[in-house]
This record gives C-alpha cells, sequence and structure tokens, in this order.
C-alpha cells in the first residue's frame, strides 16, 4: 500500500518535472537576460500567488523577478467594508515575493474602479476625506518595507489630459492628487511613489500627465516614477507617441515604467462603427476571429510589435526601471473578458498550455 503510494507520487513528481522542465529549465529567462536593464515583472492573481500550479510556478519563478498583485491589493479587496481591512492576500504575496526575491509594486492605493460598495454610492465629502485619509495611511503604512513601491494614483486622467471626474476630484477636490502621494510619502518613507494611467504616451494625455507629475514635485512632495500602463493592440502600436514620452517623463527626472504590458490581437469594438456590430452575431463572429488557435501571420505580427518594443525599451534602458506584463498566460488575461466578454484573446508572451509563443523569443533575440 505504503509504496504504491510512494510510487504515485514519485511518477507525479517525475511527470511535473518533466512539463516544468520544458517550459522552465529549457528556455531562456526574461530577468536573467536583462538583468542589467530593467526588472521583469507579472501581474498575479490569488491562485498564482499562494502558488496553485507547480508548472505555472516553476515558470514565474524563472521568468519574474518582479510582481504586482493584479487584483487583491486594489480598494474592494483591501477594505471590503468600512474600516475592515483584509491583509490575508497581500500578507502572502509578501512572503511569496520574499522567498523568491522579487520585487513588490503594490497596485493601487487609489483609484476610482474596483472601489468597495460601501464607497460607490458615498455623497458625503467627510465620509470620502475619512477614506481617502484612513485608507492610504493604514495601507501604505503597514506595507512599508516590505514592498517596493506602490501605484499611488491610478487612471486619474480623461483622453483630453484634463482631469478624470472620479468621487475623489468631485468630493476632495483637484488637488486630491497631490495629497494623495503626501499621505503616501508620510505613511511609507521607504517606499516608492508612482503615478500609473493608460494611453499616457498619447500627447494631449501625456501633457496631462506631465501636469500632475509637475505639480507633485512642486508642491515639495515626492514622486519616484511614472508607469505607461501599455494596453496595445500587436497591429497598432504607437511606437513614436511611447518614444516621446519615455524621453519627456524622463526629463521629470523620475523612473519610466511599463507596468501593465499586453498587445492584444483582436479588433478593438472603438475603431470606426464596429461597436455596434458586436452586438450582432455576424459582429461578435468578427470581433472574436481565432477561437480555433491564432494564426501564425497574426503571431508574427504580434512578435515584430514585441521585438520593436523591447528594442525601444533597451535603447532607453537608462530611463527604464521596469517592464511587467498583465499576466503569464494568455488563458488568463483580462482581455478575454474586455472590453467584449467571452473573447479569445492572445495578449502575453506565454500560450494556453504556458509553452513560449513566436513573440516570447521575438523579446528574446532583442536581449541578446
Ligand atoms: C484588471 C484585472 O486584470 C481584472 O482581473 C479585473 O477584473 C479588472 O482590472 N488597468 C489597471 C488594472 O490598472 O488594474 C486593470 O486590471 C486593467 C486596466
Amino acid at each position: 500500500m505504503v509504496t504504491k503510494r510512494i510510487l504515485k507520487i514519485a511518477l507525479a513528481a517525475t511527470y511535473l518535472f518533466c512539463i516544468s522542465g520544458v517550459v522552465s529549465q529549457d528556455i531562456p529567462s526574461l530577468k536573467e537576460l536583462f538583468k542589467n536593464d530593467f526588472l521583469i515583472g507579472a501581474a498575479l492573481n490569488i491562485s498564482q500567488i499562494t502558488e496553485k500550479d507547480p508548472v505555472e510556478d516553476a515558470l514565474i519563478r524563472r521568468q519574474f523577478n518582479s510582481v504586482t498583485p493584479e487584483n487583491i491589493m486594489k480598494a474592494e479587496h483591501m477594505q471590503p467594508r468600512w474600516n475592515e481591512y483584509n491583509f490575508e492576500p497581500s500578507d502572502q504575496l509578501v512572503a511569496y515575493a520574499r522567498k523568491n526575491n522579487m520585487k513588490v509594486n503594490g497596485h493601487a492605493l487609489i483609484w476610482h474602479s474596483q472601489l468597495p460598495p460601501f464607497m460607490r454610492q458615498m455623497k458625503d465629502k467627510d465620509s470620502v476625506r475619512s477614506f481617502f485619509v484612513n485608507h492610504i495611511n493604514t495601507i501604505a503604512a503597514r506595507y512599508d518595507g516590505k514592498i517596493d513601491s506602490w501605484d499611488v494614483v491610478n487612471e486619474a486622467l480623461e483622453e483630453d489630459g484634463t482631469l478624470r471626474k472620479s468621487i475623489f476630484w468631485e468630493k476632495l477636490g483637484e488637488d486630491y492628487i497631490v495629497e494623495a502621494f503626501r499621505l503616501a510619502q508620510k505613511a511609507a518613507p521607504n517606499t516608492k511613489l508612482y503615478y500609473n494611467d493608460y494611453n499616457i504616451e498619447q500627447p494631449k494625455k501625456r501633457a496631462g500627465a506631465i501636469a500632475i507629475i509637475k505639480k507633485i514635485q512642486a508642491a515639495g512632495v515626492r514622486i519616484d516614477g511614472v508607469g505607461i500602463q501599455g494596453h496595445w493592440r500587436s497591429y497598432d502600436m504607437p511606437l513614436k507617441n511611447i518614444e516621446e514620452s519615455v524621453k519627456e517623463f524622463a526629463a521629470l527626472g523620475v523612473e519610466v515604467m511599463f507596468t501593465e504590458l499586453d498587445l492584444g490581437v483582436l479588433p478593438n469594438p472603438w475603431d470606426g462603427n464596429s461597436a455596434e456590430l458586436s452586438k450582432t452575431s455576424e459582429g461578435s463572429a468578427r470581433m472574436n476571429p481565432y477561437t480555433a488557435g491564432l494564426p501564425d501571420s497574426v503571431a508574427q505580427t504580434q512578435a515584430k510589435a514585441y521585438a520593436d518594443l523591447f528594442k525601444l525599451f533597451l535603447k532607453y534602458r537608462q530611463y527604464i526601471t521596469r517592464i511587467t506584463f498583465w499576466g503569464v498566460g494568455d488563458g488568463h488575461s483580462w482581455l478575454n473578458g474586455w472590453p467584449i466578454r467571452g473573447r479569445t484573446n492572445y495578449p502575453l508572451l506565454f500560450d494556453r498550455q504556458l509553452q513560449p509563443k513566436p513573440a516570447f523569443f521575438s523579446v528574446v533575440a532583442t536581449g541578446k
């Protein structure tokens, strides 16, 4: 009986070793390849943080030296009810990162999205202010010295570069961003503080981000860096704007990071009038064309897009401190569910079986 069980366990272990061996040992390691250039990160979900899948865990440990929690440090998870905090998942993240020698970027202290239900309807200014102050103070202080950095404010801008009319803007006024950094600086003196947003490579929104950074600096408050999220599409890369942004942000004396990189391959519902089309069945097939697999030509376009991007990152390596992918394998990417639910997208470097894609090898080629 006992020998049978031991045999079974040994077989399972060999099997796991073999598959994880294919992925994790036989291919180059991005964190090694770029170790003199920038950190290589991934956004991880709770099952990855708690090492549910040993094969995936081996891949994560081999490839990444930085981690951003995909959801667990957002306000709805950290403070699900008024003044009731749930630290356990974040503590697990800290332990996981420490064990694996990875940096942690906290994401995110102040953001209009994924707020706890009690916040969403809040009308009273004083209550919003108490939430704002207590949330930052409690969480930033608890993780100071345990994590490396915070996205202090996430997505505060509209596309035209003006401030987003979020609950924080509405109830606290436009200085809330400087205030958030001031509070974070006090509560977390040993933690780097970043502003993070999408599309801030685009000229108008970039100007808005520059204005935010300058305003924080002019107030004598610390801001250490800016994160360009990098949710782009493989067939439509804004390379020129990305390059301009790196230069302009770097000129402000802050670190530049690419914090949520994924290059989707599916049509964008906001191009032309395809949004309406997506609601019809003909439209949805058109909006979800690769359910049977990623065609080679599309994989190649994506591989080239990733290579172009990494060449640019390397060109500005003295300013760029971290590249974080928003996920590990295509199967768990948020882009399968957004902006249209139930699609089959392929935005990352590893496929649904966690095997490296052409995009992985094209990125590797830039590092050699
Ligand atoms: C996404 C997560 O990936 C999803 O799991 C979640 O349902 C919604 O949020 N910009 C951000 C991230 O700053 O926090 C978002 O993450 C993606 C867009």
